[in-house]
């Protein structure tokens, strides 16, 4: 049956708001909640045994695996190389026996990343795949079959399956670690009880769609918007700035907010809105002392945060976004809800079309 917009405006919006429940699918399909612990499909080779990780992507599903890279590293202590598929196989990458070779794709058509697939198999790695179309070519070709169920997604623009993505990847970091005897039973489970928590979080996220629509025509006008974000919300930063290129037509970067200071400062005025991501936490000062650099530059600043990040640094900003208070685990999936929004909200005030974006395929299948 064809996929309906239902009450929507637009397929982007509903796949946005979709996220609560998707993920809980996704979630549903890799952990046991009786006993809080990670179950991931048959697996016929030996997780323990992987010593090296090569994540390849395009796009968003690109920094899905930027997100994990943090994930794989900080519990399983493997190390991971991440590269864009259109880069990947022209830098003759070092794939040594032994290495887990992961490819992340929405459709798992997409040409360049399905040809860096076809490399690493024929270089004797393992191929992982974490695809949201179960019948897809990738999906076909892969020895280890992580699907996410988002359901279809009809957006150009990824939404949804970015958020399941981030679900399974982290399912995956997890398991592995378990499986490498570097997260004790305990960890485990408290890892599971904290995605568990995601879809909740995910709906308080979206509790701020009003205020996020209201705020909109602050970032319309602007010719350029800068995203910051540290550690595993770098990534949301640059995801954040895709997301507003792609369906707003405003020029956006995502930069780490430690390396600010090394070229886009140069850039600020106070015509260039700066979006920060910064859940309260360890890194929250660093973030906080970035954004001072920014205001006294004449800059406007947009802070997303939690009460408590928003309490100590939301003054002087132009808008702010509460989120909930959430595990750090989870920050990358609620953190996008808000980036995701922001976007769409900014093409609506702009009247773009955002299920359709000029220029852009929802599959990807030259090279
Ligand atoms: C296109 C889409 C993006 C998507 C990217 C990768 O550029 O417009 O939304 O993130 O392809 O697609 P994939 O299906 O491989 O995730």
């Amino acid at each position: 049956a064809a996929v309906e917009k239902g009450n929507y405006r637009h397929f982007m919006q509903k796949e946005i708001f979709e996220q609560p429940t998707v993920v809980a699918q996704t979630l549903g399909s890799y952990l046991r909640q009786a006993d809080n612990s990670v179950a991931l499909p048959q697996i016929d080779f030996d997780l323990s045994a992987i010593n090296r990780i090569t994540i390849v992507a395009c796009g968003t599903s690109y920094y899905a695996g930027m997100v994990a890279k943090y994930w794989f590293e900080q519990f399983a202590r493997v190390p991971v190389d991440i590269d864009v598929a259109s880069e990947f196989r022209y830098r003759e990458p070092v794939l040594e026996d032994g290495g887990l070779s992961l490819f992340i794709s929405q459709s798992g058509e997409t040409a360049d990343t399905l040809a860096a697939l076809r490399h690493c198999k024929e270089a004797g790695q393992t191929i992982g795949v974490v695809v949201n179309v179960p019948t897809s070519s990738m999906a076909r070709e892969a020895d280890l079959l992580l699907p996410t169920h988002a359901g279809p997604e009809i957006g150009v623009a990824s939404t949804k399956a970015f958020t399941c993505q981030l679900a399974v990847l982290a399912a995956l970091a997890a398991h592995m670690a378990v499986k490498k005897g570097r997260m004790s039973r305990e960890e485990e489970q408290e890892v599971v009880r904290h995605l568990l928590e995601a879809p909740a979080c995910l709906n308080s996220a979206l509790d701020h769609d009003d205020d996020i629509a209201s705020m909109a025509h602050l970032i319309a006008p602007a010719r350029d918007v800068l995203y910051l974000g540290r550690g595993p919300d770098y990534p949301l930063a640059l995801e954040g700035a895709l997301k507003l290129k792609e369906i707003s037509y405003i020029h956006a970067e995502g930069y780490a907010s430690g390396e600010m200071k090394h070229g886009p400062i140069a850039l600020i005025d106070e015509d260039v809105p700066v979006i920060v991501l910064a859940p309260s936490g360890p890194l929250f000062e660093k973030t906080v002392s970035n954004m001072q650099e920014v205001r006294a530059r004449g800059g406007k600043v947009v802070l997303i945060s939690d009460e408590e990040g928003l309490e100590e640094a939301g003054e002087d900003c132009i808008a702010t976004i509460q989120m909930p208070k959430v595990h750090p685990l989870i920050a990358p999936l609620v953190y996008a809800v808000p980036v995701q929004l922001l976007a769409y909200h900014v093409a609506c005030v702009k009247g773009t079309d955002v299920d359709q974006p000029r220029n852009l395929a929802k599959s990807v299948t030259v090279e």
